[in-house]
C-alpha cells in the first residue's frame, strides 16, 4: 500500500520537491544563525530562546514563565534573551527608562483586540500618543471619588461573600477561598462596569464552566499575541467568528457583550462606568466608537478580575502562614474600632459588616501587607513590552540598538534579592513601615501596576476592594490552612493564578 502510494508520486513532482527544500533548508538555517549571531548574540539566556519564541511561549503554556525568567535573571543578570528579537530586563534602572519615558509598545499588546481586531482600546494601541489619546476618553470612569459612589453595591458582595464563609465556620468543613475570591472579583467587576454582578456569589459555584474555560483562555491570550501573524489572522473580523468556534471560548467576551446590552436598558443603572463611556460616546461618537465603549469593558473585566483574585488570596495566604502578622492586623483593626466607638458616643452605631474604605486609610500595618502581598506574589506577570527608541537606549552598562524589543519582567524587579534583601522571597509586611526614607526608596521599586503612560487605570479599584475586603475577614475571621505543610502552587499567564489552598474558617 506505501510502495504504491510512492509509486504514484511523478517523478517531476519529486524533483520540485528536492527543490524546494534545497531552496527552503539553507534559507532556514541563514535565519537561525543570523538570529544566534547578529543582534542581541552577547545576551545570555536559554541557548533555544535566540533561535525561536518557542521557548518562551512553552514556559508561558506551562505556567511557570514567570518563576523561570526571574530564576534566569538571578542567575544571569539584569538582562536575559528570551526570544530571538527579545530582551527582558530586570535592570533597577528598567522601569524607569522603558516604562516612565513614553516608548511605543511591543508588538505582544497589538492584537489584543476582542472579539477581533475592529474592538479597539487602549491596551491594545502601541503608539504612544494615540494610547494617551484613547484612555484621555475613558480616564473619568476610573477615579476614585466616581468608584466611591458603587460602595454600597461592593458591600453587597462582600456580604454575600461573608454568607458563604460563615456557611463554611459553622460546617467546619474546609473551604477553597481561592474559588470564592475569584467570584468576588468578578461580581464587582460587573457592579463596577455595568451596575450588576454576575452572579457568582449568589449562586456560590461557576457558572456555565466559564472560569475553567477562562483560564485555558488565559494561556492562549498570553501565547499567542507573541505570534503576531498567527493572531492577525485570528482577530481578523473575516474570520474571526470561524475561528472562535474552535479556539478556547472567551467567557469574558461573551458575558460583557450580554451584560453592556443588559445595561443599556437598565433604567436603575447608577453612575458606573459604562454610564461615563456613553456619556462620552454621545459627544465624541467618532472618537469613542460603540465599538470602543464594548472593548473598554471587556478589557476592563479581564484585566481587573484574574489580578485582583490574585491578591486577596496572596494576601490571606501569606498573613496566616505568619500568625504573627494575622494577630496584628487583628490587634490594629479592634483599635481603630474602639477608637472610632470612642468618637461616636452619644450617635447612633455606625457599626457595619464591612469597613468603609475610609477608615481602613489608617491602618498601617493592613496598607503594609496589601503592599506586601502584591510584591511577594505579583499578580500582572508578563513582560511589559517596550520598543528601543530611534538612537537606541542605554539601561547600565547596555546600549540597546533602535528597534530591540526589551521588556520589563514585573516579578523579576518586585522579587529582585539587589532590590528587596535581605529576605527578597519572604512576606515581611514590617519593611514597609517606620522610616518614610526608606519606605519612599522602596516605593521606586514598588511597580505591581507598571509605570507611566500605560500604568494600571485600576489602581483606585483594587486599592478600595482590597481595602475593603480583607479587613472585613481578618476581623470576622481565624482561618488555618488545611494543609500547613504544603506550599501553595501557583501558574503564571498574562496574570498569576494560584492553585488550591483549602482553609478551616471560625467565626471569632
Ligand atoms: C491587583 C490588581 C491589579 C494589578 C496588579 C494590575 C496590574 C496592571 C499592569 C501591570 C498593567 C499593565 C501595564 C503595562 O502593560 O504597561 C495593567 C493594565 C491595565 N489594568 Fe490593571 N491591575 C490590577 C487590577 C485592575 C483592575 C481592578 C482593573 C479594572 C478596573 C484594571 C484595568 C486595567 C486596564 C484597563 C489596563 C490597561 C491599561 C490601559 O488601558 O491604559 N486592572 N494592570
Amino acid at each position: 500500500m506505501w510502495a504504491l502510494s510512492f509509486e504514484a508520486i511523478s517523478p517531476t513532482a519529486i524533483i520540485e520537491a528536492r527543490s524546494m527544500l534545497a531552496l527552503v533548508v539553507p534559507t532556514l538555517l541563514v535565519v537561525l544563525v543570523c538570529r544566534r549571531y547578529w543582534a542581541l548574540r552577547d545576551v545570555p539566556g536559554p541557548s533555544l530562546a535566540a533561535f525561536t519564541r518557542l521557548w518562551h511561549a512553552r514556559t508561558i503554556k506551562n505556567g511557570t514563565h514567570a518563576r523561570d525568567i526571574t530564576a534566569l535573571h538571578r542567575r544571569l543578570g539584569h538582562f536575559v534573551r528570551i526570544a530571538p528579537d527579545e530582551v527582558s530586563v530586570a535592570h533597577p534602572d528598567g522601569p524607569r527608562k522603558l516604562l516612565l519615558e513614553a516608548l511605543p509598545k511591543g508588538y505582544w499588546y497589538e492584537t489584543l483586540t476582542f472579539p477581533d481586531s475592529t474592538y479597539k482600546t487602549p491596551m491594545a494601541t502601541v503608539d504612544p500618543k494615540e494610547k494617551i489619546e484613547r484612555s484621555r476618553l475613558l480616564a473619568s470612569a476610573y477615579t476614585t471619588s466616581s468608584l466611591l459612589q458603587s460602595e454600597q453595591a461592593i458591600n453587597a458582595q462582600v456580604e454575600l461573600l461573608l454568607k458563604w464563609i460563615d456557611e463554611h465556620a459553622v460546617s467546619s468543613k474546609p473551604m477553597a477561598l481561592s474559588k470564592f475570591f475569584t467570584f468576588i472579583a468578578y461580581d464587582i467587576m460587573g457592579e463596577i462596569i455595568f451596575s450588576k454582578s454576575f452572579g457568582f456569589l449568589e449562586k456560590g459555584d461557576d457558572i456555565e464552566d466559564s472560569l475553567r474555560q477562562g483560564l485555558e483562555f488565559g494561556a492562549y491570550v498570553a501565547v499567542l499575541p507573541y505570534f503576531p501573524w498567527l493572531q492577525k489572522l485570528l482577530v481578523n473580523p473575516l474570520f474571526a467568528s470561524f475561528f472562535q468556534l474552535v479556539m478556547p471560548s472567551n467567557y469574558v467576551v461573551d458575558r460583557s457583550i450580554r451584560a453592556l446590552e443588559q445595561r443599556k436598558n437598565n433604567p436603575d443603572a447608577r453612575f458606573d462606568y459604562v454610564a461615563h463611556w456613553l456619556r462620552t460616546h454621545e459627544k465624541h461618537p467618532d472618537r469613542l466608537t460603540a465599538k470602543d465603549v464594548q472593548a473598554a469593558a471587556t478589557s476592563n473585566v479581564s484585566a481587573g478580575a484574574d489580578t485582583v483574585t490574585c491578591a486577596l488570596q496572596s494576601f490571606i495566604y501569606h498573613t496566616i502562614r505568619h500568625p504573627t502578622a494575622w494577630r496584628r492586623l487583628q490587634d490594629e483593626i479592634e483599635e481603630a474600632e474602639a477608637e472610632q466607638r470612642q468618637q461616636q458616643m452619644g450617635e447612633p452605631s455606625q457599626d457595619h459588616p464591612v469597613f468603609s474604605f475610609a477608615i481602613t486609610q489608617k491602618l498601617q500595618y493592613l496598607q503594609a501587607c496589601i503592599k506586601e502581598c502584591m510584591r511577594v506574589c505579583p499578580p500582572s506577570t508578563i513582560g511589559l513590552q517596550r520598543v528601543a527608541p530611534r538612537g537606541g537606549i542605554t539601561i547600565g552598562d547596555r546600549t540597546f540598538e533602535s528597534g530591540t524589543v526589551l521588556s520589563v519582567h514585573l516579578p523579576s524587579i518586585l522579587l529582585s534579592e539587589e532590590l528587596w534583601e535581605p529576605e527578597a522571597h519572604e512576606f515581611v509586611p514590617e519593611r514597609w513601615l517606620g522610616d518614610d526614607k526608606k519606605t519612599a526608596a522602596l516605593d521606586k521599586y514598588f511597580i505591581p501596576f507598571g509605570l507611566g503612560y500605560n500604568s494600571c487605570v485600576g489602581q483606585n479599584l483594587v486599592r478600595i476592594e482590597l481595602s475593603k475586603i480583607l479587613p472585613t475577614i481578618v476581623r470576622r475571621y481565624d482561618i488555618s490552612l488545611v494543609n500547613p505543610e504544603q506550599e501553595w502552587t501557583y501558574k503564571t499567564y498574562v496574570a498569576a493564578v494560584p492553585g488550591e489552598w483549602p482553609v478551616y474558617i471560625k467565626k471569632r
